[in-house]
């Protein structure tokens, strides 16, 4: 049913290889199967760059364009900015409300970033609530899925828990039982008195085929009755099932296969490190960067045999180029039959190959830079419908519509 996906990124500087291969890679390809929100967390970058409002200001439009560059493509994604939508700031305040301060502590998130970021005061109240504004993100579109890398799967799982809790408090909205019979209403009489018999059996005798047989019918009134929506099938499914509607809809991390591409030292890839290649570097600048590289530090000569499993050149080569040319540099490395700067050109070479789409299409952006504006508004309209629907449904819920 609700096949949306949704995933956000903090503008903290220009985009480079490693956001590229462990993320918007795969948010490219996303596209096709889904209806993605792809949004720039502007407020998550705040969280921990509170003071740096000029990165950040600079980096929302550089990072859309690095986006754009990259293949989302804005007739099939919906691309938008976190702080153009008060209303994620509106549930983040509501959800707020009920979250035990102990769920956002224990987030492992929380404690290794102070850890890390010992150089910044990370003991603001904004930055222990990050990951309950990620759910407020994630929860005001309904999305079904979130691609996150491992590091944010706590995060995933926190907002299963924030909207379990939330549908548990409120679920039982006012009006249910009118609403039920309304939806009912608009199934043939015999489907009608056939779901009522399925949840009979289901929550008096706890018989899960009824369940089943009960979810089939739903899904059948969902593609076949007349004037059917969406909130039908999750007032139905609610009915059935006894636990009221569903105000808020528990989303699962999406872990597709992505890339580990480390920075130049081997080291994770951050531009903060000085390890990272743009995704719009200057081709001179990947040559001169990539030539180097630290390599396998045993191999001081040419003439000393290499051991590529040492050499961060080598995890490159994972990336960037086929198995027979692998082959080579294995075979070159271990026996001293190339050089470094021999193994490095083909790796120079395919970087340069895949930043060429990139750079025309950032160049056709950037000499326009009203069409990016442009795609940011429409996206953030786009959002904004399906935003303030869910906020009006978490406003009733509440009990807080006077
Ligand atoms: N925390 C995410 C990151 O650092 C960014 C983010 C903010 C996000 N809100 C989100 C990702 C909602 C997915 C869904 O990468
Ligand atoms: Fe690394 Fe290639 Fe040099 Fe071997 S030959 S040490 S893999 S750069």
């Amino acid at each position: 049913m609700n096949q949306r996906v949704l995933s956000g990124m903090r503008p903290t500087g220009a985009l480079h290889l490693g956001h590229y291969h462990g993320a918007l890679k795969n948010w490219v390809r996303l596209q096709a199967d889904y209806e993605c929100f792809y949004f720039v967390a502007d407020w998550h970058a705040l969280t921990t760059h509170y003071e740096e409002r000029d990165t950040i200001e600079k980096s929302v439009y550089d990072m859309v364009v690095d986006w754009l560059a990259a293949g989302l493509d804005p007739e099939k994604s919906t691309i938008f900015i976190q702080s153009r939508l008060p209303e994620h700031a509106e549930l983040f305040t509501l959800l707020a409300m009920g979250t035990p301060l102990g769920w956002l502590e224990r987030v492992p998130t929380y404690k290794d970033q102070i850890e890390k970021l010992k150089d910044r005061d990370l003991a603001t109240y904004g930055f222990l609530g990050y990951p309950l504004l990620q759910a407020a993100d994630i929860l005001i579109y309904k999305a079904a899925y979130v691609p996150v890398g491992e590091d944010q799967a706590s995060h995933v799982e926190l907002t299963r828990e924030v909207a379990r809790r939330f549908n548990h408090l409120y679920g039982r909205m006012p009006g249910f039982e009118a609403k039920v019979a309304a939806a009912l209403a608009k199934l043939p009489k015999d489907d009608a008195r056939y779901l009522e018999k399925q949840r009979r059996d289901y929550q008096q005798a706890g018989k899960a085929e009824a369940l089943a047989k009960g979810e089939a019918m739903v899904q059948k009134a969902a593609s076949s009755a007349p004037g059917w929506t969406p909130d039908d099938s999750e007032l139905l499914l609610g009915h059935l099932k006894g636990t009221g509607k569903t105000v808020l809809t528990e989303p699962a991390a999406l872990h597709t296969e992505v890339t580990k591409l480390p920075g130049l030292d081997g080291t994770k890839m951050s531009k903060s490190y000085g390890n990272a290649i743009a995704m719009r570097e200057e081709p001179a600048e990947v040559e001169r960067k990539i030539r180097r590289m630290p390599t396998d530090p045993a191999r001081v000569h040419r003439t000393d045999k290499g051991n590529p499993e040492r050499c961060p050149v080598w995890q490159f080569h994972q990336v960037f180029t086929d198995e027979p040319t692998r082959q080579w540099a294995w075979q070159g490395c271990t026996t001293a039959g190339i050089g470094c700067l021999d193994c490095k050109q083909p790796v120079i070479d395919a970087i340069k190959k895949q930043q060429e789409p990139w750079r025309e299409r950032a160049e056709a952006y950037l000499s326009n830079p009203k069409q990016v504006h442009w795609i940011v508004e429409v996206g953030t309209e786009r959002a904004r419908t399906v935003a303030r629907e869910t906020m009006r449904d978490v406003r009733e819920a509440m009990g807080l519509v006077y």
